[in-house]
């Protein structure tokens, strides 16, 4: 019998789209050498060989992917945000960052990192780690090691921060990146190198130069920050006067998507106009932190004007600018910024619906890992097991509003099983 292969009994929920939920109460999950098969009524007699694993009475949905997440900021949550963005870098986050210079250091927040991450309810992330070679790849190691799926980036940076996590030079942060890459050459399995430009106040227009070369060397997909602050979009108009938008900062240089080059921008509160028609037309992925947006005061991104124009949108939990790893909770915020937004901005921008954001936390941010984030046949076998027991009186409501709760009310006491791959990490 193969190892990767069994069935799961459980009430089966999962997105088809933003707006169509698949619900299945009582049903068969298949997982073939760790992908779906399909979800079915009743098990197909061809699959009856197959262990079977009863969970009836809970919910099973795909694994959530957190499309944005610093690492090394996870020891640093939930202080300082009585700043805006720029300062808080700067008072907060450089400073912590520095100490990554230490692998001791990092080794032992990296480890509860991927500790918390395993135990929650996401299967994948796109990570920044810092701009030490060392240890990002400490940070990659432990990641591979916890079973999850992850991109992780070294960060590069050579300008406007200080001295501790500036790098010599362009070139000097270039040679660090071949250098990173070579090293992991082979290493992984589930861990895959990201191109990570910080953002574009970090990065002279020499080193985007040169990642630019090093992204269509290597094929690496990229990530990095958009619009997510006023001040910050200001600073970025005048470090780059040449620039149509700030998205027309990063492209310039081949480093906004396209068919060679996926992309995760986060953020893009303030992206409309033609930085949202390039976002749409390069097939850029918005990775949408909703709380970090709050904590940092830095707006409330237009979501449903994203989804209705066709965008590709999932969610960043943005730790540390976001307080939790959870995507779970990633979907609650984003509901709930939605709504603020509808009522006190825009009213022709209806709120997010628990279907859009489940959808977004699911197949919205797992598309950016190819055929992830559903129980569809052919899709990768992520799926979280969940007891709702202690929120939900069992058999007593509608799967959809079991779900809704979930959403809101889950954390990981409640996780029975975790799969990633076909493979049970919880
Ligand atoms: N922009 C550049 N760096 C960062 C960061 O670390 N966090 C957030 N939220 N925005 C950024
Ligand atoms: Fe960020």
């Amino acid at each position: 019998m193969q190892q990767d292969s069994f069935v799961i009994r459980g009430d089966i929920c999962y997105s088809e789209t933003p707006q169509s939920l698949r619900l299945c109460p009582d049903s068969w999950l298949v997982c073939l050498e760790g992908h779906s098969a399909g979800v079915f009524p009743a098990l197909p007699e061809q699959y009856a060989n197959l262990p079977v694993l009863d969970c009836a009475g809970s919910l099973v949905t795909p694994g959530l992917t957190d499309l944005h997440v610093h690492a090394p900021q996870y020891a640093l949550r939930g202080q300082g945000m009585d700043l805006e963005l720029l300062d808080w870098l700067n008072r907060y986050i450089f400073p912590e960052e520095s100490r990554y210079a230490s692998l001791d250091y990092a080794d032992q927040a990296y480890r509860r990192f991927v500790e918390d991450v395993r135990r929650g309810p996401n299967t994948r992330a796109c990570v920044f780690a810092t701009v030490h070679r060392p240890a990002t790849i400490r940070l990659m190691d432990l990641l591979e090691e916890s079973g999850l799926c992850a991109m992780v980036g070294k960060v590069n940076m050579d300008r406007n921060c200080p001295d501790t996590i500036r790098e010599a030079s362009a070139a000097a942060s270039a040679q660090s990146t071949r250098d990173w890459l070579e090293r992991i050459e082979g290493r992984y399995r589930r861990t895959r190198p990201i191109l990570t430009p910080r953002f574009i106040p970090s990065c002279t227009d020499e080193l985007m130069g040169e990642l630019g070369a090093i992204q269509r060397e290597y094929g690496l997909p990229v990530q990095s920050h958009l619009s997510e602050n006023r001040g910050e979009i200001a600073w970025v108009r005048e470090l780059c006067p040449g620039a149509k938008h700030y998205g027309d900062a990063y492209h310039a240089f081949g480093l906004f998507g396209g068919p060679a080059c996926p992309t995760i921008m986060a953020h893009c509160v303030y992206s409309e106009g033609e930085e949202a028609e390039l976002l749409k037309e390069q097939n850029v992925f918005i990775a949408h932190c909703p709380a970090s947006n709050t904590n940092l005061s830095s707006g409330i991104a237009p979501v449903r004007r994203f989804l209705q124009d066709g965008l590709r949108v999932g969610l960043g939990s943005d730790v540390a600018g976001g307080t939790h790893t959870s995507i779970f909770k990633a979907m609650a915020d984003a509901i709930q910024a939605s709504k603020l937004r509808w009522r006190l901005v825009d009213q022709s921008l209806a709120p997010l619906t628990v279907r859009e954001a489940f959808y977004l936390g699911t197949l919205g941010g797992g598309a950016f890992f190819g055929k992830v984030g559903s129980f569809a046949p052919g899709y990768e076998f992520d799926a979280l097991v969940i007891d709702d027991a202690r929120y939900t009186p069992q058999g007593r409501m509608e799967l959809e509003t079991r779900l809704e709760r979930t959403v809101y009310l889950s954390d990981e006491r409640d996780i029975r099983h975790k799969f990633v791959q076909g493979r049970k990490i919880v």
